[in-house]
């Protein structure tokens, strides 16, 4: 409420967030959990809280009058449609070089996402975080991440012989042929319940092709790990449809924090003002990057150091599709949840996942994202005449993602006599080079802040969520977030509180 009081205030509900709120209610904080995305708890017209793939609607995007699909062409036709402005799932965040793609709502991008749950490789942990202590983070950090995520990986007989998975054979053989190490990739998608939805047993979800705009059934989004348990401390108040605008020093002591309340077309309804002792940054890369930059630059925030902004990357992420002989068919039902992977990432820079194309009719197409040692780093900054966060990402960047998928799968297609797919992004355009959906990095660990979160200059203020990973994780981020966002938690709440 406007003018209240609370010992901790958490901006954002993804992993971070969510890691904070749960840990510091534990310790006996109340703590206030502000959302700008909606609670996604309630079914719309159809029935169903979340719109499928093949069909989206007002649900699906965050404040578009059109779809802004990843992949926005189908044999060479442009898919995207009209749509009502609405505080929709999933973001399509223009910059000037490059659209990022991030989830919207009381869950953040644990509602969007594949659910891909990956620990890095041990020996390339030192580059992803050099300043922590890798055997806390694997002995302590990581396990503990995974088991409250729900982390588990698929039946390994089932693979060998479920129809939805044909198209991860294709890709696993492809890659082997041509002497790639495959690996099985875990996910918090529940795999008996896919077992399930196969045999015709209960409502379809993975199997319905439902990804982007969220899962109705199956995955363990945050909405069924952290959030329950969250709620059943009873001291978080969760806050959907509040945006934070600013945080400034309080006379007394703390932060003054202004809230925007939303409407679901966008527009503010309400301001509120909550003073907090210590306030918790996990809006997400882009979202705590913004506000940072923001608020050092209007002198809100004076004492925000000269790091802030800095060393954010894409992950290397880059997705193409291959064309197979018509021998080679992948399936017309793909199940929406990847499970495969192709680990180049020790000789070429490249872990590339086996995606699916859950078009519903066999498409001859194998597909992949790849997640890359791309070397460039970005930096938001304030641009007063436009009264907006930029970033200066370029477009040509890419290249060296490019590159370093190619040393996969140039040598998949001169093995199989196989070529590049040119109609999924345009018309004659091969690589997915124009989007990210792993921003990492803008508040940097050891940084922007200290080894543990806490932002320099400004005691009580904490960077909690992928903000704090300096550009790329070498596989998918979420486990890393999570676990990072544990190790943290657990410092501060021993020492500061
Ligand atoms: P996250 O983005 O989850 O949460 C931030 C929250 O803050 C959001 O809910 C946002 O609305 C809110 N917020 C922002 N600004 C605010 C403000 N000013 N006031 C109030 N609230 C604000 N990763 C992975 O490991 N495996 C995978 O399979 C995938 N797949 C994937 C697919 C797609 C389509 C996307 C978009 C992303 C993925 N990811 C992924 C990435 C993964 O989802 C991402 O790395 C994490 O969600 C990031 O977690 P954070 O806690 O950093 O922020």
């Amino acid at each position: 409420a406007d003018g209240a009081q609370v010992p901790a205030l958490v901006i954002g509900s993804g992993y971070g967030g969510c890691v904070a709120a749960l840990r510091l209610a534990e310790a006996g904080v109340d703590v206030q959990l502000v959302e700008m995305g909606m609670a996604w708890d309630t079914p719309g017209a159809d029935g169903e809280i979340f719109a499928n793939t093949t069909d989206p609607d007002q649900r699906s995007y965050w404040l578009r009058t059109r779809t802004k699909q990843p992949i926005s062409n189908f044999l060479g036709f442009p898919i995207d449609r009209d749509i009502a402005r609405y505080t929709g799932i999933l973001d399509a965040e223009d910059f000037s070089g490059i659209t990022v793609y991030q989830g919207r709502g009381v869950g953040g991008g644990s509602l969007v996402n594949g659910g891909m749950a990956v620990t890095p490789r041990r020996e390339n942990f030192g580059a992803i975080l050099p300043t922590v202590n890798s055997a806390e983070m694997y002995g302590t950090y990581y396990p503990r991440a995974n088991t409250a995520l729900g982390v588990a990986a698929i039946d390994p007989d089932w693979f060998e012989t479920t129809e939805c998975y044909q198209y991860a054979r294709v890709g696993r053989r492809h890659a082997q042929r041509s002497g790639f190490p495959f690996v099985f990739v875990p996910d918090v998608y529940d795999w008996a319940y896919m077992k399930q939805e196969a045999a015709g047993a209960v409502p379809k979800s993975a199997l319905a092709g439902e990804i982007l705009y969220g899962n109705n059934h199956g995955k363990k989004s945050l909405q069924k790990t952290y959030l329950p348990r969250i709620r059943a401390t009873g001291k978080v108040t969760v806050s959907p449809l509040h945006k934070v605008t600013t945080v400034r020093p309080a006379s007394g002591g703390g932060y003054t924090v202004t809230l925007e309340q939303l409407d679901t077309g966008g527009a503010t309804t309400a301001t509120k003002e909550v003073t907090a002792d210590r306030v918790f940054f996990a809006a997400g890369s882009v979202g705590t990057s913004k506000l940072l930059v923001a608020l050092r630059a209007s002198g809100a925030l004076p004492r925000l150091n000269e790091e802030i902004g800095k060393g954010w990357g894409d992950n290397g992420n880059v997705m193409c599709g291959r064309a197979n002989h018509l021998w080679d068919p992948t399936g017309s039902l793909q199940s929406s949840i990847p499970t495969a992977g192709i680990d180049n990432w020790a000789a070429g820079g490249a872990f590339a996942e086996v995606a699916p194309l859950p078009t519903g009719i066999e498409t001859f197409a194998s597909f992949y994202l790849s997640i890359t040692r791309n070397p460039h780093r970005a930096e938001f900054s304030w641009n007063s005449g436009a009264g907006r966060v930029e970033l200066n990402w370029q477009t040509a960047w890419k290249r060296e993602s490019i590159d370093m998928a190619k040393s996969i799968f140039d040598k998949i297609n001169a093995k199989e006599g196989t070529i590049y797919r040119t109609d999924l992004f345009g018309t004659y355009k091969i690589w997915g080079d124009h989007l990210t959906y792993h921003p990492l990095g803008g508040a940097v660990l050891g940084k922007a802040t200290d080894n543990y979160g806490r932002l320099h200059g400004h005691p009580g203020l904490y960077v909690i969520d992928g903000a704090l990973i300096p550009g790329n994780t070498s596989v998918n981020p979420f486990v890393t977030i999570t676990a990072l966002a544990e190790r943290n938690i657990e410092k501060i709440i021993a020492t500061d509180l």
